[in-house]
């Protein structure tokens, strides 16, 4: 768990993408730090046991306004209200040159990466509406901020579009008190990753970061808390590279 005293007791929290990886640490703390913490994921399996008993599983699509709905509805008759909403859920893709991705791949990952953070949203905003203070957390990515950096081209558009979304609806919802900000990571050691890469290029990736890691998820789901934090209050419409200084803009 993040060494963060922050307190969410009376906070109704939704990540998605929390049956593993970032989301799952980041719910897991919120839980910890007091919240009613729901962890939204297709991974039926994973999700529910990264939930435990701390926090309640929602079986939730992402990318199907339907599921998402259910998602909400169950959310409301709960507790009538949201406090945060946690946008993680995200992927991947092959990395290839443009001419060589396929229109399903590319549409495939806006839909994972960026439609997914306006479906969430979009269904989210009334219930913050219900907060005191809502709260947007959206997961971004050094690939949105870079063109030296080599990734998946639907994936580094898509994380630009979270960057810019974040930017737009803090303008839209700053006067109702709803905060909006992303954090772009860089490498984060999550089970994906120690999957995809073997020593030698996670030992690669690690030399090419100025602070010379990889992050841990616990880390990252530090800033996701401060972010939804009451602290945080006067900060809107921000992506903050959390990426061991590999960007510094
Ligand atoms: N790990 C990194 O180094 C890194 C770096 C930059 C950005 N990010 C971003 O951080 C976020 C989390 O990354 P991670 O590495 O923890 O990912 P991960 O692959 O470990 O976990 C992703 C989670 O999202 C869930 N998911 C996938 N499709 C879904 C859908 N349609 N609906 C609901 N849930 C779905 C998966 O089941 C999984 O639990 C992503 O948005 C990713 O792009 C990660």
């Amino acid at each position: 768990m993040p060494n963060v005293d922050f307190r969410f007791h009376d906070t109704v929290v939704a990540v998605t993408g929390a049956a593993i990886g970032i989301g799952r640490a980041a719910a897991r703390a919120f839980a910890a730090a007091g919240a009613a913490a729901y962890f939204l994921d297709i991974d039926e399996v994973a999700g529910s046991e990264a939930a435990g008993g701390s926090g309640v599983f929602v079986k939730c699509d992402v990318t199907a306004p339907d599921s998402i709905s259910l998602a909400m509805s169950r959310i409301e008759t709960n507790h009538g209200r949201l406090d945060v909403l946690v946008n993680n859920a995200g992927g991947f893709a092959a990395q290839r040159n443009t001419e060589d991705v396929p229109l399903e791949e590319w549409k495939r990952i806006l839909d994972l990466n960026l439609t997914s953070v306006f479906l969430m949203s979009k269904a989210a905003v009334p219930l913050l509406r219900k907060s005191t203070g809502g709260r947007i957390v959206n997961m971004g990515s050094l690939a949105g901020q870079l063109t030296s950096y080599r990734t998946a081209p639907p994936y580094a558009s898509a994380k630009a579009g979270v960057h810019s979304l974040t930017r737009v609806m803090a303008s839209e919802l700053a006067t109702e008190g709803i905060t909006v900000n992303a954090i772009a990571p860089s490498a984060v050691l999550t089970e994906r990753i120690v999957e995809l890469r073997d020593e030698q290029e996670r030992a690669e990736t690690a030399r090419s970061i100025p602070l010379g890691r990889y992050q841990t998820p616990e880390e990252l789901a530090a800033w996701v808390l401060f972010l939804a934090s009451a602290e945080a209050g006067f900060v809107t419409g921000q992506t903050f590279g959390v990426n061991g200084g590999r960007y510094m803009g």
